[in-house]
């Protein structure tokens, strides 16, 4: 497990950008065919992998469903949420920024990974062009590490990234409209995140807003929180 973390900014966040580094463009494509949540089905879609990196290597872990406790996530905590699985072309599209990751997070083939693909879309609320990146509030993921990628924004305004030292969100200490490439990492013990709504730029099509969020430990349920689900080993 991810205790031993030793994160490896002084400040325990980092903001960089990695556009020139991992091809958004290709990354983009494994977007399109991401599912519509089915907690969320009006504006959210999202697919899961969990993984190890082991030298160089990306293992898949076994299948299993999301848990968050009550107290970390109110609207869908104590729930086991059960996502599709990435693909392995998809998967095989995120290698750079999950060894990216694991390398910043100096993390051991011990450390379970999830990634998943979000992809929000600004369709619902009152006026037909809302979706909310965030629902709800400022949280954390009871994770040790978290990473977020912003890897598109699609005729879209809003989605204002807040992060703050505390859960009540008013000791700031960054705002600001993430771009494709920007690379959000953050100690997630330390740190709780909020998005605000995203709106469709009126006149098109698609708007969308699309992120990969890597943690680890990977949010698997309490009776599986001790250490690796068995059986992990195949990709
Ligand atoms: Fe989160």
């Amino acid at each position: 497990m991810s205790h031993h973390l030793d994160f490896p900014f002084p400040a325990r966040r980092a903001l960089m950008n990695l556009g020139t580094t991992i091809d958004m463009d290709l990354l983009r494509t494994a977007f399109e065919h991401v599912p519509a949540d089915p907690y969320q089905r009006d504006f959210r879609f999202k697919s899961i992998a969990r993984v190890i990196v082991d030298g160089h290597h990306i293992i898949r872990t076994a299948p299993g469903p999301l848990y968050q406790s009550t107290s970390t996530n109110p609207v869908h905590g104590g729930i086991r949420r059960n996502y599709t699985e990435l693909g392995p072309d998809d998967l095989a599209l995120l290698a750079p920024i999950i060894l990216m990751f694991a390398a910043l997070g100096r993390l051991t083939a011990e450390d379970e990974i999830l990634v998943q693909l979000q992809r929000i879309r600004a369709n619902a609320g009152d006026d037909g062009k809302t979706g909310l990146p965030v629902v709800e509030g400022f949280h954390n993921d009871a994770a040790a590490l978290l990473g977020l990628l912003l890897v598109q924004r699609r005729h879209v305004v809003g989605g204002c990234s807040k992060i703050a030292r505390d859960r009540a969100g008013t000791e700031l200490v960054y705002e600001g409209v993430l771009e494709a490439g920007d690379f959000l990492l953050l100690d997630d013990r330390e740190h709780f995140h909020n998005a605000t709504p995203i709106r469709a730029v009126t006149g098109h099509d698609d708007p969308v807003r699309d992120v990969v969020i890597i943690t680890t430990p990977a949010a698997r349920p309490p009776e599986h929180a001790g250490g690796l689900w068995p059986g992990y080993g195949g990709s």
